[in-house]
């Protein structure tokens, strides 16, 4: 078997998941970049194929099973492995800014379509593409989960994100990072690694042009879990490098 490393990355073609391929690219890995619409896969990555990096584009909308089912097919035949699963993909659509809490008006609709990215999809790809994590030597997935979802400092009033409450997000990205502790409790025994990244607050579409880390910084989360020793953690919930509270 080759020793490249294989990874795939959701949500890809642009934001903090372009970078995080960018960043794995060039430290040798090979990476699928997945994006819900083919045409943007290949754009984002004609560059850096250019660039001279290992990187091919997939289609791979989280919340369509054919998707699934067909990157799944793909990654079987041409690899036989997945070395490393970055669930990257994520939306917020409910409020216009950070600063809102809209628990009291969020409707069904808007949390069903968050959770169906955010859990329900991630959940998805992940189970579909679970047991070529577990054939490869050292398997590393990454939930890339938010800092609001986090219930502790949802509730402490000193909390920097204390006022800061889009419902639908933050729960979906509570229950994320749910599925990382009981994913990692499930695969104790295995050499794979599950762990959810708090980027950061980064200048994204989704982040704005106001957040205070450029997007470089913002992969790097990922990017560490994704490459973990032997000896790094499992079922954790980190922001460059330090444990974060659930
Ligand atoms: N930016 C921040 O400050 C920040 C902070 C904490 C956590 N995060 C998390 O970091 C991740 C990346 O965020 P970002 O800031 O890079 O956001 P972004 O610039 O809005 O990019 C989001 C990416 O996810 C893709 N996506 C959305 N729905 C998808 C689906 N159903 N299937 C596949 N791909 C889908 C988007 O594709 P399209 O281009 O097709 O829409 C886009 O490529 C998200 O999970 C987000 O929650 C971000």
């Amino acid at each position: 078997m080759s020793t490249e490393k294989i990874a795939l990355v959701t949500g890809a073609n642009k934001g903090i998941g372009l970078e995080t391929v960018r960043q794995l690219a060039s430290k040798g890995v090979h990476v699928l970049l997945g994006a819900r619409d083919i045409v943007k896969a290949s754009a984002a990555a004609q560059p850096l194929i250019a660039s001279g990096l290992k990187v091919e584009p997939i289609e791979l909308d989280v919340t369509n099973s054919a998707h699934i089912a067909s990157a799944a097919a793909m990654i079987q035949a041409k690899f036989g492995r997945l070395d490393i699963l970055v669930n990257n993909a994520g939306i917020m659509v409910e409020a216009v800014d950070w600063a809102q809490n809209t628990t009291i008006d969020v409707t069904a609709a808007i949390l069903r379509q968050t959770y169906d990215t955010n859990f329900f999809g991630t959940v998805a790809v992940t189970q579909a593409l679970l047991s070529m994590v577990i054939k490869a030597p050292a398997g590393r997935i990454v939930n890339v989960s938010s800092i609001m979802g986090s219930l502790l400092f949802h509730a402490k009033p000193d909390s920097p994100i204390y006022d800061s409450k889009p419902f639908a997000y933050d729960s979906s990205k509570t229950a994320l990072n749910a599925f990382t502790i009981h994913l990692a409790h499930a695969l104790k025994g295995t050499a794979v690694k599950v762990n959810s990244a708090h980027p950061g607050w980064v200048k994204t579409e989704m982040g704005g042009a106001g957040a205070m880390l450029d997007i470089a910084e913002g992969a790097s989360t990922s990017v560490e879990l994704a490459l973990l020793e032997a000896d790094g953690p499992t079922g954790g919930y980190f922001h460059l490098g330090k444990p974060l509270p659930w």
